[in-house]
Protein backbone atom coordinates (compact mmCIF):
# COMPACT_ATOMS: atom_id res chain seq x y z
CA UNK A 1 0.00 0.00 0.00
CA UNK A 2 1.42 3.16 -0.95
CA UNK A 3 1.15 5.87 1.58
CA UNK A 4 1.78 9.57 1.76
CA UNK A 5 2.06 11.83 4.58
CA UNK A 6 0.90 15.58 3.47
CA UNK A 7 2.29 17.93 6.02
CA UNK A 8 2.03 21.56 6.88
CA UNK A 9 0.47 24.07 8.63
CA UNK A 10 -2.95 24.63 6.97
CA UNK A 11 -3.78 27.65 8.45
CA UNK A 12 -5.84 27.81 6.87
CA UNK A 13 -6.45 25.44 3.82
CA UNK A 14 -6.54 26.85 0.46
CA UNK A 15 -7.73 25.88 -3.02
CA UNK A 16 -4.26 25.40 -3.73
CA UNK A 17 -3.69 22.47 -1.03
CA UNK A 18 -6.69 21.06 -1.78
CA UNK A 19 -5.37 20.79 -5.58
CA UNK A 20 -2.71 18.80 -4.45
CA UNK A 21 -3.91 16.78 -2.25
CA UNK A 22 -6.16 15.99 -5.43
CA UNK A 23 -3.17 15.19 -7.15
CA UNK A 24 -1.62 12.90 -4.59
CA UNK A 25 -4.95 10.88 -3.96
CA UNK A 26 -4.77 9.98 -7.86
CA UNK A 27 -1.52 8.44 -7.09
CA UNK A 28 -1.45 6.87 -3.91
CA UNK A 29 -3.80 4.45 -2.03
CA UNK A 30 -3.78 6.56 1.07
CA UNK A 31 -2.87 10.44 2.09
CA UNK A 32 -2.13 11.27 5.75
CA UNK A 33 -2.77 15.26 5.95
CA UNK A 34 -1.18 16.05 8.80
CA UNK A 35 -1.18 19.16 10.42
CA UNK A 36 1.86 20.65 12.52
CA UNK A 37 1.11 21.67 15.74
CA UNK A 38 4.19 22.88 17.20
CA UNK A 39 5.46 25.17 14.24
CA UNK A 40 7.28 28.16 15.10
CA UNK A 41 4.39 29.64 13.31
CA UNK A 42 1.53 31.99 15.82
CA UNK A 43 -1.64 30.30 13.68
CA UNK A 44 -4.79 32.00 13.38
CA UNK A 45 -6.64 28.50 14.14
CA UNK A 46 -6.15 26.42 16.42
CA UNK A 47 -4.73 22.89 15.83
CA UNK A 48 -8.57 21.89 16.42
CA UNK A 49 -9.94 24.13 13.75
CA UNK A 50 -7.76 23.67 11.16
CA UNK A 51 -7.92 19.64 11.71
CA UNK A 52 -11.74 20.02 11.69
CA UNK A 53 -11.49 22.09 8.11
CA UNK A 54 -9.42 19.83 6.68
CA UNK A 55 -11.77 17.24 7.73
CA UNK A 56 -14.99 18.94 6.08
CA UNK A 57 -12.56 18.65 2.66
CA UNK A 58 -11.46 15.23 3.03
CA UNK A 59 -15.06 13.78 4.16
CA UNK A 60 -16.31 11.73 1.25
CA UNK A 61 -12.55 10.92 0.27
CA UNK A 62 -11.81 7.24 2.42
CA UNK A 63 -8.26 7.56 0.56
CA UNK A 64 -7.61 10.89 2.89
CA UNK A 65 -7.06 10.61 6.45
CA UNK A 66 -6.40 13.53 7.89
CA UNK A 67 -4.19 13.59 11.56
CA UNK A 68 -1.87 15.51 13.51
CA UNK A 69 1.65 15.44 14.82
CA UNK A 70 4.11 17.44 17.53
CA UNK A 71 7.49 17.08 17.43
CA UNK A 72 9.85 16.06 13.95
CA UNK A 73 7.86 14.69 10.95
CA UNK A 74 9.93 12.68 9.84
CA UNK A 75 9.40 10.74 13.52
CA UNK A 76 5.96 11.22 12.85
CA UNK A 77 5.93 9.84 9.34
CA UNK A 78 8.01 6.27 10.18
CA UNK A 79 5.10 5.76 12.90
CA UNK A 80 2.52 6.18 10.70
CA UNK A 81 4.45 3.63 8.14
CA UNK A 82 4.94 5.68 5.85
CA UNK A 83 8.18 6.72 3.78
CA UNK A 84 7.29 9.55 1.81
CA UNK A 85 6.43 13.17 1.62
CA UNK A 86 5.12 15.31 -0.25
CA UNK A 87 5.39 19.10 -0.83
CA UNK A 88 3.20 21.48 -2.38
CA UNK A 89 5.85 23.35 -4.75
CA UNK A 90 4.74 26.81 -6.13
CA UNK A 91 7.37 29.42 -7.44
CA UNK A 92 10.81 29.73 -7.46
CA UNK A 93 10.88 31.38 -3.56
CA UNK A 94 9.24 27.89 -2.07
CA UNK A 95 12.71 26.32 -3.66
CA UNK A 96 15.29 27.13 -1.08
CA UNK A 97 12.88 26.59 2.61
CA UNK A 98 11.62 22.96 0.80
CA UNK A 99 15.37 22.38 -0.42
CA UNK A 100 16.41 22.80 2.80
CA UNK A 101 13.65 21.05 4.77
CA UNK A 102 13.64 18.03 2.27
CA UNK A 103 17.50 17.49 2.39
CA UNK A 104 17.54 18.09 6.88
CA UNK A 105 14.54 15.41 6.83
CA UNK A 106 16.59 12.83 4.42
CA UNK A 107 19.39 13.37 6.98
CA UNK A 108 17.55 12.97 9.93
CA UNK A 109 15.90 9.50 8.79
CA UNK A 110 17.41 8.38 5.35
CA UNK A 111 14.41 5.82 4.49
CA UNK A 112 12.38 8.82 4.21
CA UNK A 113 11.99 10.74 0.83
CA UNK A 114 9.94 14.01 0.07
CA UNK A 115 8.59 14.35 -3.40
CA UNK A 116 6.48 17.77 -4.67
CA UNK A 117 3.53 18.30 -6.89
CA UNK A 118 3.05 21.34 -8.16
CA UNK A 119 -1.08 22.83 -7.94
CA UNK A 120 -2.67 24.30 -11.28
CA UNK A 121 -0.69 27.48 -12.11
CA UNK A 122 -4.55 29.08 -11.19
CA UNK A 123 -3.21 28.42 -7.73
CA UNK A 124 0.91 28.88 -7.70
CA UNK A 125 0.56 32.23 -6.49
CA UNK A 126 -2.15 31.37 -3.45
CA UNK A 127 -0.83 30.98 0.44
CA UNK A 128 -2.26 30.80 3.51
CA UNK A 129 -0.85 34.14 4.66
CA UNK A 130 -1.92 36.82 1.70
CA UNK A 131 -5.54 34.77 2.32
CA UNK A 132 -5.24 35.75 5.90
CA UNK A 133 -4.36 39.73 5.33
CA UNK A 134 -6.98 40.18 2.66
CA UNK A 135 -9.62 38.53 5.05
CA UNK A 136 -8.14 40.93 7.66
CA UNK A 137 -8.70 44.00 5.48
CA UNK A 138 -12.36 42.82 4.71
CA UNK A 139 -11.89 41.48 0.76
CA UNK A 140 -13.38 38.67 -0.29
CA UNK A 141 -11.30 35.23 0.16
CA UNK A 142 -13.85 32.99 -1.69
CA UNK A 143 -12.27 32.55 -4.83
CA UNK A 144 -9.02 31.13 -2.56
CA UNK A 145 -10.67 28.90 -0.49
CA UNK A 146 -13.86 26.81 -0.05
CA UNK A 147 -16.75 28.45 1.33
CA UNK A 148 -16.88 26.69 5.16
CA UNK A 149 -13.12 27.85 5.52
CA UNK A 150 -14.14 32.01 4.37
CA UNK A 151 -17.00 32.32 6.87
CA UNK A 152 -14.41 31.16 9.52
CA UNK A 153 -11.88 33.68 8.35
CA UNK A 154 -14.63 36.62 8.30
CA UNK A 155 -16.19 35.49 12.09
CA UNK A 156 -12.17 35.16 13.18
CA UNK A 157 -11.50 38.37 12.05
CA UNK A 158 -15.23 40.07 13.10
CA UNK A 159 -14.16 38.66 16.41
CA UNK A 160 -10.67 40.36 17.02
CA UNK A 161 -11.80 43.89 16.48
O1 LIG B 1 2.78 24.61 5.87
P1 LIG B 1 4.17 24.86 6.39
O2 LIG B 1 4.12 25.83 7.54
O3 LIG B 1 5.13 25.28 5.33
O4 LIG B 1 4.67 23.44 6.96
C1 LIG B 1 5.93 23.31 7.55
C2 LIG B 1 6.05 21.97 8.33
C3 LIG B 1 4.98 21.89 9.38
C4 LIG B 1 5.88 20.82 7.36
C5 LIG B 1 7.46 21.92 8.97
O5 LIG B 1 7.67 23.05 9.75
C6 LIG B 1 7.66 20.68 9.83
O6 LIG B 1 7.86 19.60 9.32
N1 LIG B 1 7.58 20.82 11.17
C7 LIG B 1 7.75 19.73 12.09
C8 LIG B 1 9.06 19.81 12.84
C9 LIG B 1 10.19 19.21 12.04
O7 LIG B 1 10.19 18.04 11.69
N2 LIG B 1 11.21 20.04 11.75
C10 LIG B 1 12.35 19.66 10.98
C11 LIG B 1 12.07 19.87 9.51
S1 LIG B 1 13.50 20.43 8.72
Amino acid sequence: MKKIIYPGSFDPLTFGHLDVLERAVKIFDKVIVAVAGNSEKTPLFSFEERIEMLRIAAKDNPKIEVDSFNGLLVEYASKKGASVILRGLRALSDFEYEFQMALTNRKLYENIETIFMMPSESYSYLSSRMIKEIASMGGDVRDFVPDYVAARLKARIQNRK
